[in-house]
This record gives structure tokens, sequence and C-alpha cells, in this order.
């Protein structure tokens, strides 16, 4: 699959089988975090693989948004190691961890692998039940798996407004 096909074929998917992805596939999008460009190059990053009952059961009771799949990441990075630009003012680590997630989110696609990017949660709550290191601010979970039978793209995945509207050449 080429790059943009790829992109363009990536969908949220919102009800999952229970077929768990293989070490192969999660290897891959792991990957594909890992070379993700951070600011100064930091990988602040840090991305827990959540597979076990007892952490699926966790991620359920911060979220309402994992519709069965039977792998979850969380992304979070560590505001200490975090580059801050000049003057104290930008903090780039939500950035970094939304490029390592943007690139998973895609290698799953690409390794055939069904996704959701979910931000429906309190970090706070995602932390505390996790049991995350205190420095750590969580950006996103990403629910991994494959389609249950019949799942379509919902309405709102071929609703996206012309180039006109969201860019202007200056
Ligand atoms: C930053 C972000 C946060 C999102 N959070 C959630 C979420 O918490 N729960 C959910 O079901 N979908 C969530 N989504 C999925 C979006 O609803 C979905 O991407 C959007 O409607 C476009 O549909 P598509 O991904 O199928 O193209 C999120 C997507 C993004 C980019």
């Amino acid at each position: 699959m080429d790059y943009m096909e790829t992109i363009r074929s990536r969908y949220s998917c919102k009800r999952y089988c229970d077929r768990q992805i293989s070490k192969e596939q999660l290897d891959a999008i792991l990957e594909a975090g890992r070379v993700a460009p951070t600011a100064k190059n930091t990988q602040e990053h840090r991305v827990y693989v959540v597979q076990s009952a007892e952490g699926i059961a966790k991620v359920d009771s911060v979220t309402p948004c994992r519709y069965g799949a039977p792998t979850v990441l969380v992304v979070t990075y560590d505001k200490t190691q975090a580059f801050v630009y000049p003057g104290n003012v930008y903090n780039s680590g939500a950035e970094d961890a939304t490029i390592v997630a943007t690139q998973m989110i895609l290698a799953a696609r690409a390794v055939g692998v069904d996704s959701c990017w979910v931000n429906r949660f309190n970090p706070d709550e995602v932390s505390k039940a996790l049991d995350l290191p205190e420095n750590e601010v969580v950006v996103m979970i990403m629910d991994l798996g494959f389609a249950a039978d019949g799942f379509e793209p919902l309405p709102n995945h071929f609703n996206r407004k012309p180039l006109e509207e969201t860019v202007r050449y200056i």
C-alpha cells in the first residue's frame, strides 16, 4: 500500500472483534513511533502497551472508547525531558507525542490493523489507574485491533472540507 492510500484508507474503528494483533504488527507499529522526529530529538515520549486483562480493565475504567479493541497504546511524554523553547513559554512534549502517535496510527493501517485515536479521558485518572510516573503527561490512547464483522467507517469519515477552506497561499 503506498503512503497516500494508507492515509486515505485509515478510519476510526469503533467496534472490534476479539482477534489479537500479531507481535509482528505490534512491533511494526511501535517502530514507526520510534523513528518519529521530536524537538531537539529529545525522544521524551513513552508508549505503554496494554494487552493484559487487568490492564484492559483499567483502561475501561477511564474511557468508554475502547470499543472492544484487544490492544491499547497509551502515549505520554515526560514533561521534565521535553524541549522548552527559549523564554519558557512553549513545551514541545504534546507535539512530540502527537507525532509519535500519528506515525504509529498510520503504520497500523499500513500493516492491516484498525485503530481509533481516543482523547475522551481525564489524563490524571489514566495516570492513576495505570500507575504512570508523576512526570508524565498522557496525550492519547490508541485502540488497535480488527474491525468487527459489518463495521463500516462512520459517515464523518467521508466528510472533509475542501482545501479551499483550510489552505491559504500567502
Ligand atoms: C485528537 C482526536 C481525538 C479523538 N478522540 C476520540 C475519542 O475520544 N473517542 C472516539 O470515539 N473517537 C475519537 N476520535 C476519532 C474522531 O472522532 C475521528 O477521527 C473523526 O470523526 C474522523 O473520522 P475518521 O477517523 O474515521 O476519519 C478522535 C480523533 C482525534 C484526531
